[in-house]
């Protein structure tokens, strides 16, 4: 099966396979797997951190984050339409009791003026504002602008607030800004960026902070049953995903930008070039989704049939412009019947 509905479904490398078969590994609870350590202080350095955390998932490096920096009854300051707020079954109320003040983005920038509206004063009726959270590569498939990121940290600091990155696809949001992952990160004090995704490692994402910050995460980590133990099998596919697949992601972003073409010839399907800086392309038709998912599934092509107007097609390591072709000749087809 091609499968375009995300980055989430790449396999793990030939290359990964074997160096997870010959992963060294200890007891990672112990603090003793060499693997693991080694893919935490590479993530470190690229982020520009003193530290890492490898976490099952991205919502684990999130909310763990979230956990750290915030106490019981805090609010944090966050995207409507974020992954932290949408997509992680309301964890943080959960797992940090805090509450959340929502600001809806404009191309997945919260707009300055909304944070600092945000920010509480101090007043024996309010809650304390303690956190905000960025997401880069937002899930719109914008990109946040260094000097974005920049105005956001001064008001952070500014305020005595810290701040999160979800960067589930850091390193898709470092392509396209043409920079090194540190220079995003140093406006925030802590991130989480996926392996998982465009990057294919099987599991895994890296939460990266300060020394202190991290000793804190892990011992969240531990008390949410993610203390794992011999995972520098895992730890050994992060490695590769770093420091080789982070180097192709402008590949996939080309044939996004050229899937993106072929789809705006047909005359069904509009193309929203405006959200068009990573890996995913955002159309809108008339075309009923469910029936072409349901169509391109028979071909071999799994597709995200949604039941609106807009959907979102997903290119990475495991899709070829080839792959891009054959969908564009079924979807041809699809109509023509
Ligand atoms: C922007 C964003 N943040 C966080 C996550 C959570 O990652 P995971 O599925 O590994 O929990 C995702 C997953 O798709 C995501 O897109």
């Amino acid at each position: 099966m091609i499968d375009f509905r995300s980055d989430t479904v790449t396999k793990p490398t030939k290359e990964m396979r074997l160096a997870m078969a010959n992963a060294i590994v200890g007891d990672d609870v112990y603090e003793d797997d060499p693997t693991i350590k080694e893919l935490e202080s590479l993530a470190a350095k690229m982020t520009g951190k003193e530290a890492g955390l490898f976490v099952t998932s991205g919502t684990m490096g999130n909310q763990l984050s979230i956990y750290t920096h915030t106490s019981r009854g805090d609010e944090i300051i966050v995207g409507s339409k974020s992954h932290i707020k949408n997509y992680e079954v309301g964890a943080s109320a959960v797992i940090s009791g805090v509450s959340y003040h929502l600001v809806d983005e404009v191309e997945g920038m919260m707009p300055l003026k909304s944070i600092k509206y945000g920010i509480r004063e101090q007043d024996v009726h309010y809650p304390d504002s303690s956190l905000i959270c960025l997401e880069n590569a937002h899930g719109s498939g914008k990109v946040l602008p260094i000097d974005y990121m920049k105005s956001v940290y001064d008001i952070a600091k500014e305020n005595n607030l810290k701040i999160h990155l979800d960067g589930a696809r850091l390193f898709n949001a470092a392509t396209f800004l043409k920079v090194d992952a540190s220079v995003i990160c140093q406006y925030v004090d802590s991130v989480t960026f996926c392996l998982s995704k465009g990057l294919a490692s099987p599991v895994g994402s890296v939460l990266c902070g300060s020394k202190q910050f991290i000793q804190k995460a892990r011992r969240g980590r531990k008390m949410l049953g993610g203390g794992m133990r011999q995972v520098g099998i895992l730890g050994a596919a992060g490695i590769i995903s770093l420091k080789e697949m982070t180097k192709r992601l402008e590949e996939d972003h080309q044939n996004a930008t050229y899937l993106a073409g072929k789809l705006d010839k047909i005359k069904e399907i509009d193309v929203d070039f405006s959200s068009l800086d990573i890996n995913m392309v955002f159309i809108k038709s008339t075309l009923d989704f469910m029936k072409l998912a349901d169509f391109l599934f028979e071909k071999g092509i799994v597709f995200a049939g949604n039941r609106g107007k807009r959907t979102r097609i997903a290119v990475h390591n495991d899709i070829s412009r080839e792959n891009i072709d054959q969908l564009i000749e079924l979807i041809n087809e699809f109509i023509s019947i």
